[in-house]
This record gives C-alpha cells, structure tokens and sequence, in this order.
C-alpha cells in the first residue's frame, strides 16, 4: 500500500494504458480520479476499480475543464497528490498529406492539453505545499521520427521536454515532473494505428499490429499493465531523488 492516503487524478483513464494505472494505485491504496472526455466510461471504469475512485468529465484541450477537474478534486478529496498526464490521440499520413485541422488536433491535447493540466495541479500542489508527483506519458514515437507520423512524433518529442523543463522548475516545491515512453502496447489506441497502417501501406488489418509485437526484443506488444510498476514508482517516495526524466518501458525497443 505504497499510497496510501494519496489522492490519484489519471487523465485518460477511462480504458487503455492510463486505467491499468489507475487500478494499480487504487490496490496501492490510492484514491483515483478518473477524468476522461468520455464522462460514461470514465464513470464505469471508476466503478469497475473501486476503492473510493471516481470518474469526472475532463476535456484536456479546454482550460475551462481543466480548471473545473481541479477543484472537484481538491473538494471531494481535499487535494491532488498524483497527477498521470496520460490523454493522447494518435492521427498519421505522409508528409504531403498532413492537415492543420490534423496538426492542430493532436497538439491541441498530446502537447497543449499536457502543459496546463501539468500547470494547473501543479499551481494547486504549490498552494497545498505538500509537492507532489507529475507523471507525463511520451512515447517511443517522441524519440526517434517516423516518415509516416511525424507530428505524432513531434508532439511525443515535445511531452519529453516538457518533462525536462517542468522537471527542474518545479523541483524546488517537492514536485517530481517524471515520464514513462512506452513502446506499442495493445490498447484501443493500437486499433486505430493498425487501421491507418492498413490504409497508408496497403497491409490487411492486423497486420501491422502482428509485425510490430514480434519485432520488439521481449518477444511481444506491451500490455497496459506493463506501465503500471514504473507508474507506481514515480509516484512513490522510492523516487523522490528521480528529476526530470523520462523512463522507456518498452521491451527493449529503446536505449537511452
Ligand atoms: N498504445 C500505444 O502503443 C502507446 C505507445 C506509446 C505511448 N502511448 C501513450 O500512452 C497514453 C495512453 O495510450 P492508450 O494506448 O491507452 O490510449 P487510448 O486511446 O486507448 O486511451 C486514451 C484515453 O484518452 C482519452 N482522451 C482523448 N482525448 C482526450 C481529451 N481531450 N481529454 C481527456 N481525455 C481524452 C480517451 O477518451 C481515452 O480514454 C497516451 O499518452 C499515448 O500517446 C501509447
């Protein structure tokens, strides 16, 4: 019960990576707030993880909700603890076929949405003056390009600075700013991924999916669950002296 008493708020929560985390802090005796776009789910997936969780609507692009997420939180909980930055959307095409509206879509929640959510628990965490964990989720994609996904890639390379910079600002009020980049791991997220590889290289569905889980060295795609132990641990004492960096947890796709 590495956190106990701690007050959990995942964004993105509803499926996927982020609700295999919030179910490992509630058995870490966490209490989770659950905040997704998808109200529904998020509400489901607060009642399918007990343990005093519960689910808000959270739309990371607006800073209205963002703010609204915070203090709910604050007055059913009496504060924030924990903060998983885990709201993302995927979209690719070739270079020369890349839109605004795409571009804008993608930074609009993976980059915009990240920094103020970041700001605004961290605005909150700094008024309470008891620091607090930030854990931002990158993405293999933010360290390396891909012909086919570059502003995917590109705002994954910005999460992955941003954790640097918020890393070392907030440091000094007790507030680790950490990241975990994981490599291709089987959530709702990959179906839409294996579809647009179908459409842009012509594969049969499933396909890209099958070759990318036996290209990774541990010999099979992350499962979300994989994410939970350095989850866990970035938002533990355990990791008090850990400023500022980025974790891959990916099989061994990635060294760095
Ligand atoms: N699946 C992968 O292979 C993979 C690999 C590397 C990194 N990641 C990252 O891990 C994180 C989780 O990925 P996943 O695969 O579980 O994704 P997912 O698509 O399965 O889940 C994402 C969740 O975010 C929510 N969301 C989307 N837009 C939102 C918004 N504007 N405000 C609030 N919530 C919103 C969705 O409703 C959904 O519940 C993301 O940051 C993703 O970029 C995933």
């Amino acid at each position: 019960m590495r956190l106990e008493r701690k007050t959990a708020v995942v964004t993105g929560g509803a499926r996927g990576i982020g609700r295999a985390i919030a179910e490992g802090y509630a058995r870490e005796g966490a209490r989770v707030c659950i905040a997704d776009i998808d109200e529904d789910a998020a509400r489901q997936a607060a009642r399918d993880t007990g343990g005093g969780a519960f689910g808000l609507h959270l739309d990371v692009t607006r800073m209205d909700s963002i703010n609204r997420l915070v203090g709910e939180v604050e007055a059913r909980a009496g504060g924030i603890d924990i903060l998983v930055n885990n709201a993302a959307i995927f979209d690719m095409a070739p270079i020369e076929e890349i839109t605004e509206k795409s571009y804008d879509r993608v930074f609009a929640v993976n980059v915009k949405g990240l920094l103020f959510t970041l700001q605004a628990v961290a605005r909150a965490m700094i008024a309470r003056g008891k620091g607090g964990k930030i854990i931002n989720m990158a993405s293999q994609a933010g360290r390396r390009g891909e012909g086919l996904v570059a502003v995917y890639c590109a705002s994954k390379a910005a999460v992955i600075s941003l954790t640097q910079s918020a890393g070392l600002g907030l440091i000094k009020h007790k507030i680790n700013v950490n990241g975990i980049a994981p490599g291709v791991v089987d959530t709702p997220m990959w179906d839409e991924v294996d579809a647009l590889f179908a459409r842009y290289e012509g594969r049969p569905p499933g396909e890209k999916k099958r070759l990318v889980g036996e290209g990774v060295p541990y010999g099979r795609m992350g499962k979300p669950e994989d994410h939970v132990g350095c989850a866990v641990f970035l938002a533990a004492p355990e990791s008090d002296y850990v400023v500022a960096q980025t974790f891959n947890v990916d099989g061994g796709q990635w060294m760095s």
